[in-house]
């Protein structure tokens, strides 16, 4: 199915929110008489997206009357998919095993599929065959849609499956549950419309659509009002956002409007693609105030023919370039990159350049992959797939240089006195709380739970290689 566009985004949420109200009359009623409110959980794998709409999940719940629980073992029980690699589509099936056996004993229980793996057909045939007793399917483009899928199922018998291809529907409005109370992550755009040939997520997530500025901005001025410091900016590739709008911004523009909120104090960005980042960007990022100082850059590979077979639109030169040019905008920003091991065709001499970049960018940290076969993808119609040892080989080779790059790097802010936004108790030692610097690395440190949400000043005492143990700098 696909919508037809006939409907508003406004019309859209009015509908959705009517729907959620005459559920949660319906669970008031059940809870007076079973004096016990329903309960739900949610498992989410993948990215921040992914951690992004389960926000959205939840407040959708929480507004209909259930209560969150940390267990599986729950009256509702939701997966929210990722595809991105082969292993994330095994971990989904691991735990839908174990929600078979539970559902057994507790019939009444729901289960709820959604998220990327589910805009796979193959996938959603496998569960429709093997896990017949999964309640609803959706997507990646619906999830507004919950309450009244939830409704449907509730008067029906059946497993309810409802999938879009793609939308152009951005529906806001609708509730939405924040993890931390001091910060939050914002869409500004969604879907992907790169298609570099190992991925999968321009098909699971559909054509890339920028929000309008001034509903971001709208967004993020009321997040401050409730008390949110730091906020995400979150895309597949930010750095393109707004070219398709009908009065196009840039990214940098919409940057520069951001840092006007008053109450905002760190503003970060995900995912950053190396071949839209602009100068005007670096130029944002050295004259602001807030943006964080790290950048994550996914470099995928360092050499140039495999760029271009990978679709990635840059050259090891063109990469090396920025990176030069960020650093002299931005002195001692935190680099950090992805890298996939094992694409199709991969030689040693194009390892080699991957290591030769690693080395001379030296990255504060790196998310290494093996590569991994998306079906649909024109990489993995490729003939020549590199043999598994082979790459497991360079992968082991390369997350070696990695550490050591990161263990250089670390550190270097060590007996400094850093702004830290602190997040919460340790988990540890509850004697110590936890912090972010800028470059989002942590930092444990003695203090008063008061402390937590707030910015404060902490003398970094040590490095521990991935953190820092610090203390508290009183005025
Ligand atoms: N939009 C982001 C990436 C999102 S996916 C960007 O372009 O930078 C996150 C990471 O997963 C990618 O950067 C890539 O390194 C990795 N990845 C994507 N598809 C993969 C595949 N088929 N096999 C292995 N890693 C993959
Ligand atoms: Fe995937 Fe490339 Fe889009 Fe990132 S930019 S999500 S790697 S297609
Ligand atoms: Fe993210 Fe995985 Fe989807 S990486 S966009 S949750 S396929």
């Amino acid at each position: 199915m696909n919508n037809t566009n006939t409907i508003s985004n406004e019309q859209e949420a009015l509908r959705q929110q009517a729907i959620i109200e005459e559920l949660k009359k319906r669970y008031e009623l059940e809870e007076k008489k079973t004096g016990r409110k329903k309960t739900f959980h949610i498992v989410t794998f993948g990215c921040q997206m992914n951690s992004r709409d389960s926000e959205k999940i939840s407040g959708i719940l929480k507004q209909i009357g259930y209560e969150e629980t940390d267990s599986e073992d729950a009256d509702f029980v939701l997966y929210n998919t990722c595809t991105v690699r082969e292993n994330a589509n095994n971990k989904v099936y691991g735990h839908l095993g174990y929600i078979g056996t539970l559902k057994e004993k507790h019939p009444s229980m729901l289960v709820a599929l959604c998220g990327c793996m589910m805009q796979e057909p193959v996938a959603v045939e496998k569960i429709k065959s093997k896990y017949r007793f999964v309640d609803i399917i959706f997507g990646t483009h619906n999830i507004f849609k919950l309450a009244e899928l939830l409704k449907t199922r509730l008067e029906s018998d059946r497993m309810v499956i409802d999938l879009w291809k793609d939308t152009n529907l951005i529906v806001e409005d609708l509730p939405s549950d924040r993890k931390f109370k001091f910060k939050a992550s914002v869409n500004i755009m969604y879907g992907c419309n790169n298609f570099c040939s190992y991925c999968i997520v321009p098909y699971v997530r559909g054509r890339e659509r920028s929000r309008d500025p001034q509903d971001i901005i709208e967004e993020i001025t009321a997040l401050a009002a409730d008390g949110v410091v730091e906020i995400m900016l979150l895309g597949q590739n930010v750095n393109s956002y707004g070219k398709n709008l009908e009065k196009p911004i840039t990214f940098a523009q919409l940057l520069k409007e951001i840092e006007k909120i008053d109450g905002i104090e760190r503003i970060r960005f995900m995912t950053s693609h190396p071949k839209d980042l602009s100068q005007d960007l670096i130029d944002v990022m050295r004259d602001s105030q807030k943006i964080c100082n790290h950048l994550h850059l996914p470099l995928q590979s360092g050499s140039t023919r495999l760029l271009k077979i990978m679709n990635r639109r840059y050259t090891k030169e063109d990469y090396l370039d920025l990176v030069d040019r960020i650093r002299e905008a931005v002195p001692g920003i935190s680099l950090t990159t992805d890298l996939i091991v094992g694409f199709p065709g991969e030689t040693e001499d194009d390892f080699l350049e991957t290591l030769d970049v690693v080395e001379k960018v030296c990255f504060d940290n790196a998310f290494t992959f093996l590569y991994s076969k998306r079906t649909g993808t024109p990489a993995a119609a490729m003939e020549n797939q590199v043999e598994s040892s082979l790459a497991k080989e360079r992968f082991d080779r390369l997350l070696k240089l990695v550490q050591e790059c990161a263990k250089k790097s670390a550190g270097k802010e060590e007996h400094t006195v850093q702004k830290v936004l602190v997040e919460e108790v340790n988990a540890q030692d509850s004697n110590l709380l936890t912090g972010r610097l800028s470059n989002n690395l942590l930092v444990h440190f003695p203090g008063d739970t008061s402390l937590i949400g707030k910015i404060v000043d902490v003398y970094l005492k040590e490095s521990k290689g991935f953190y820092y143990m610090g203390e508290l700098v009183t005025a």
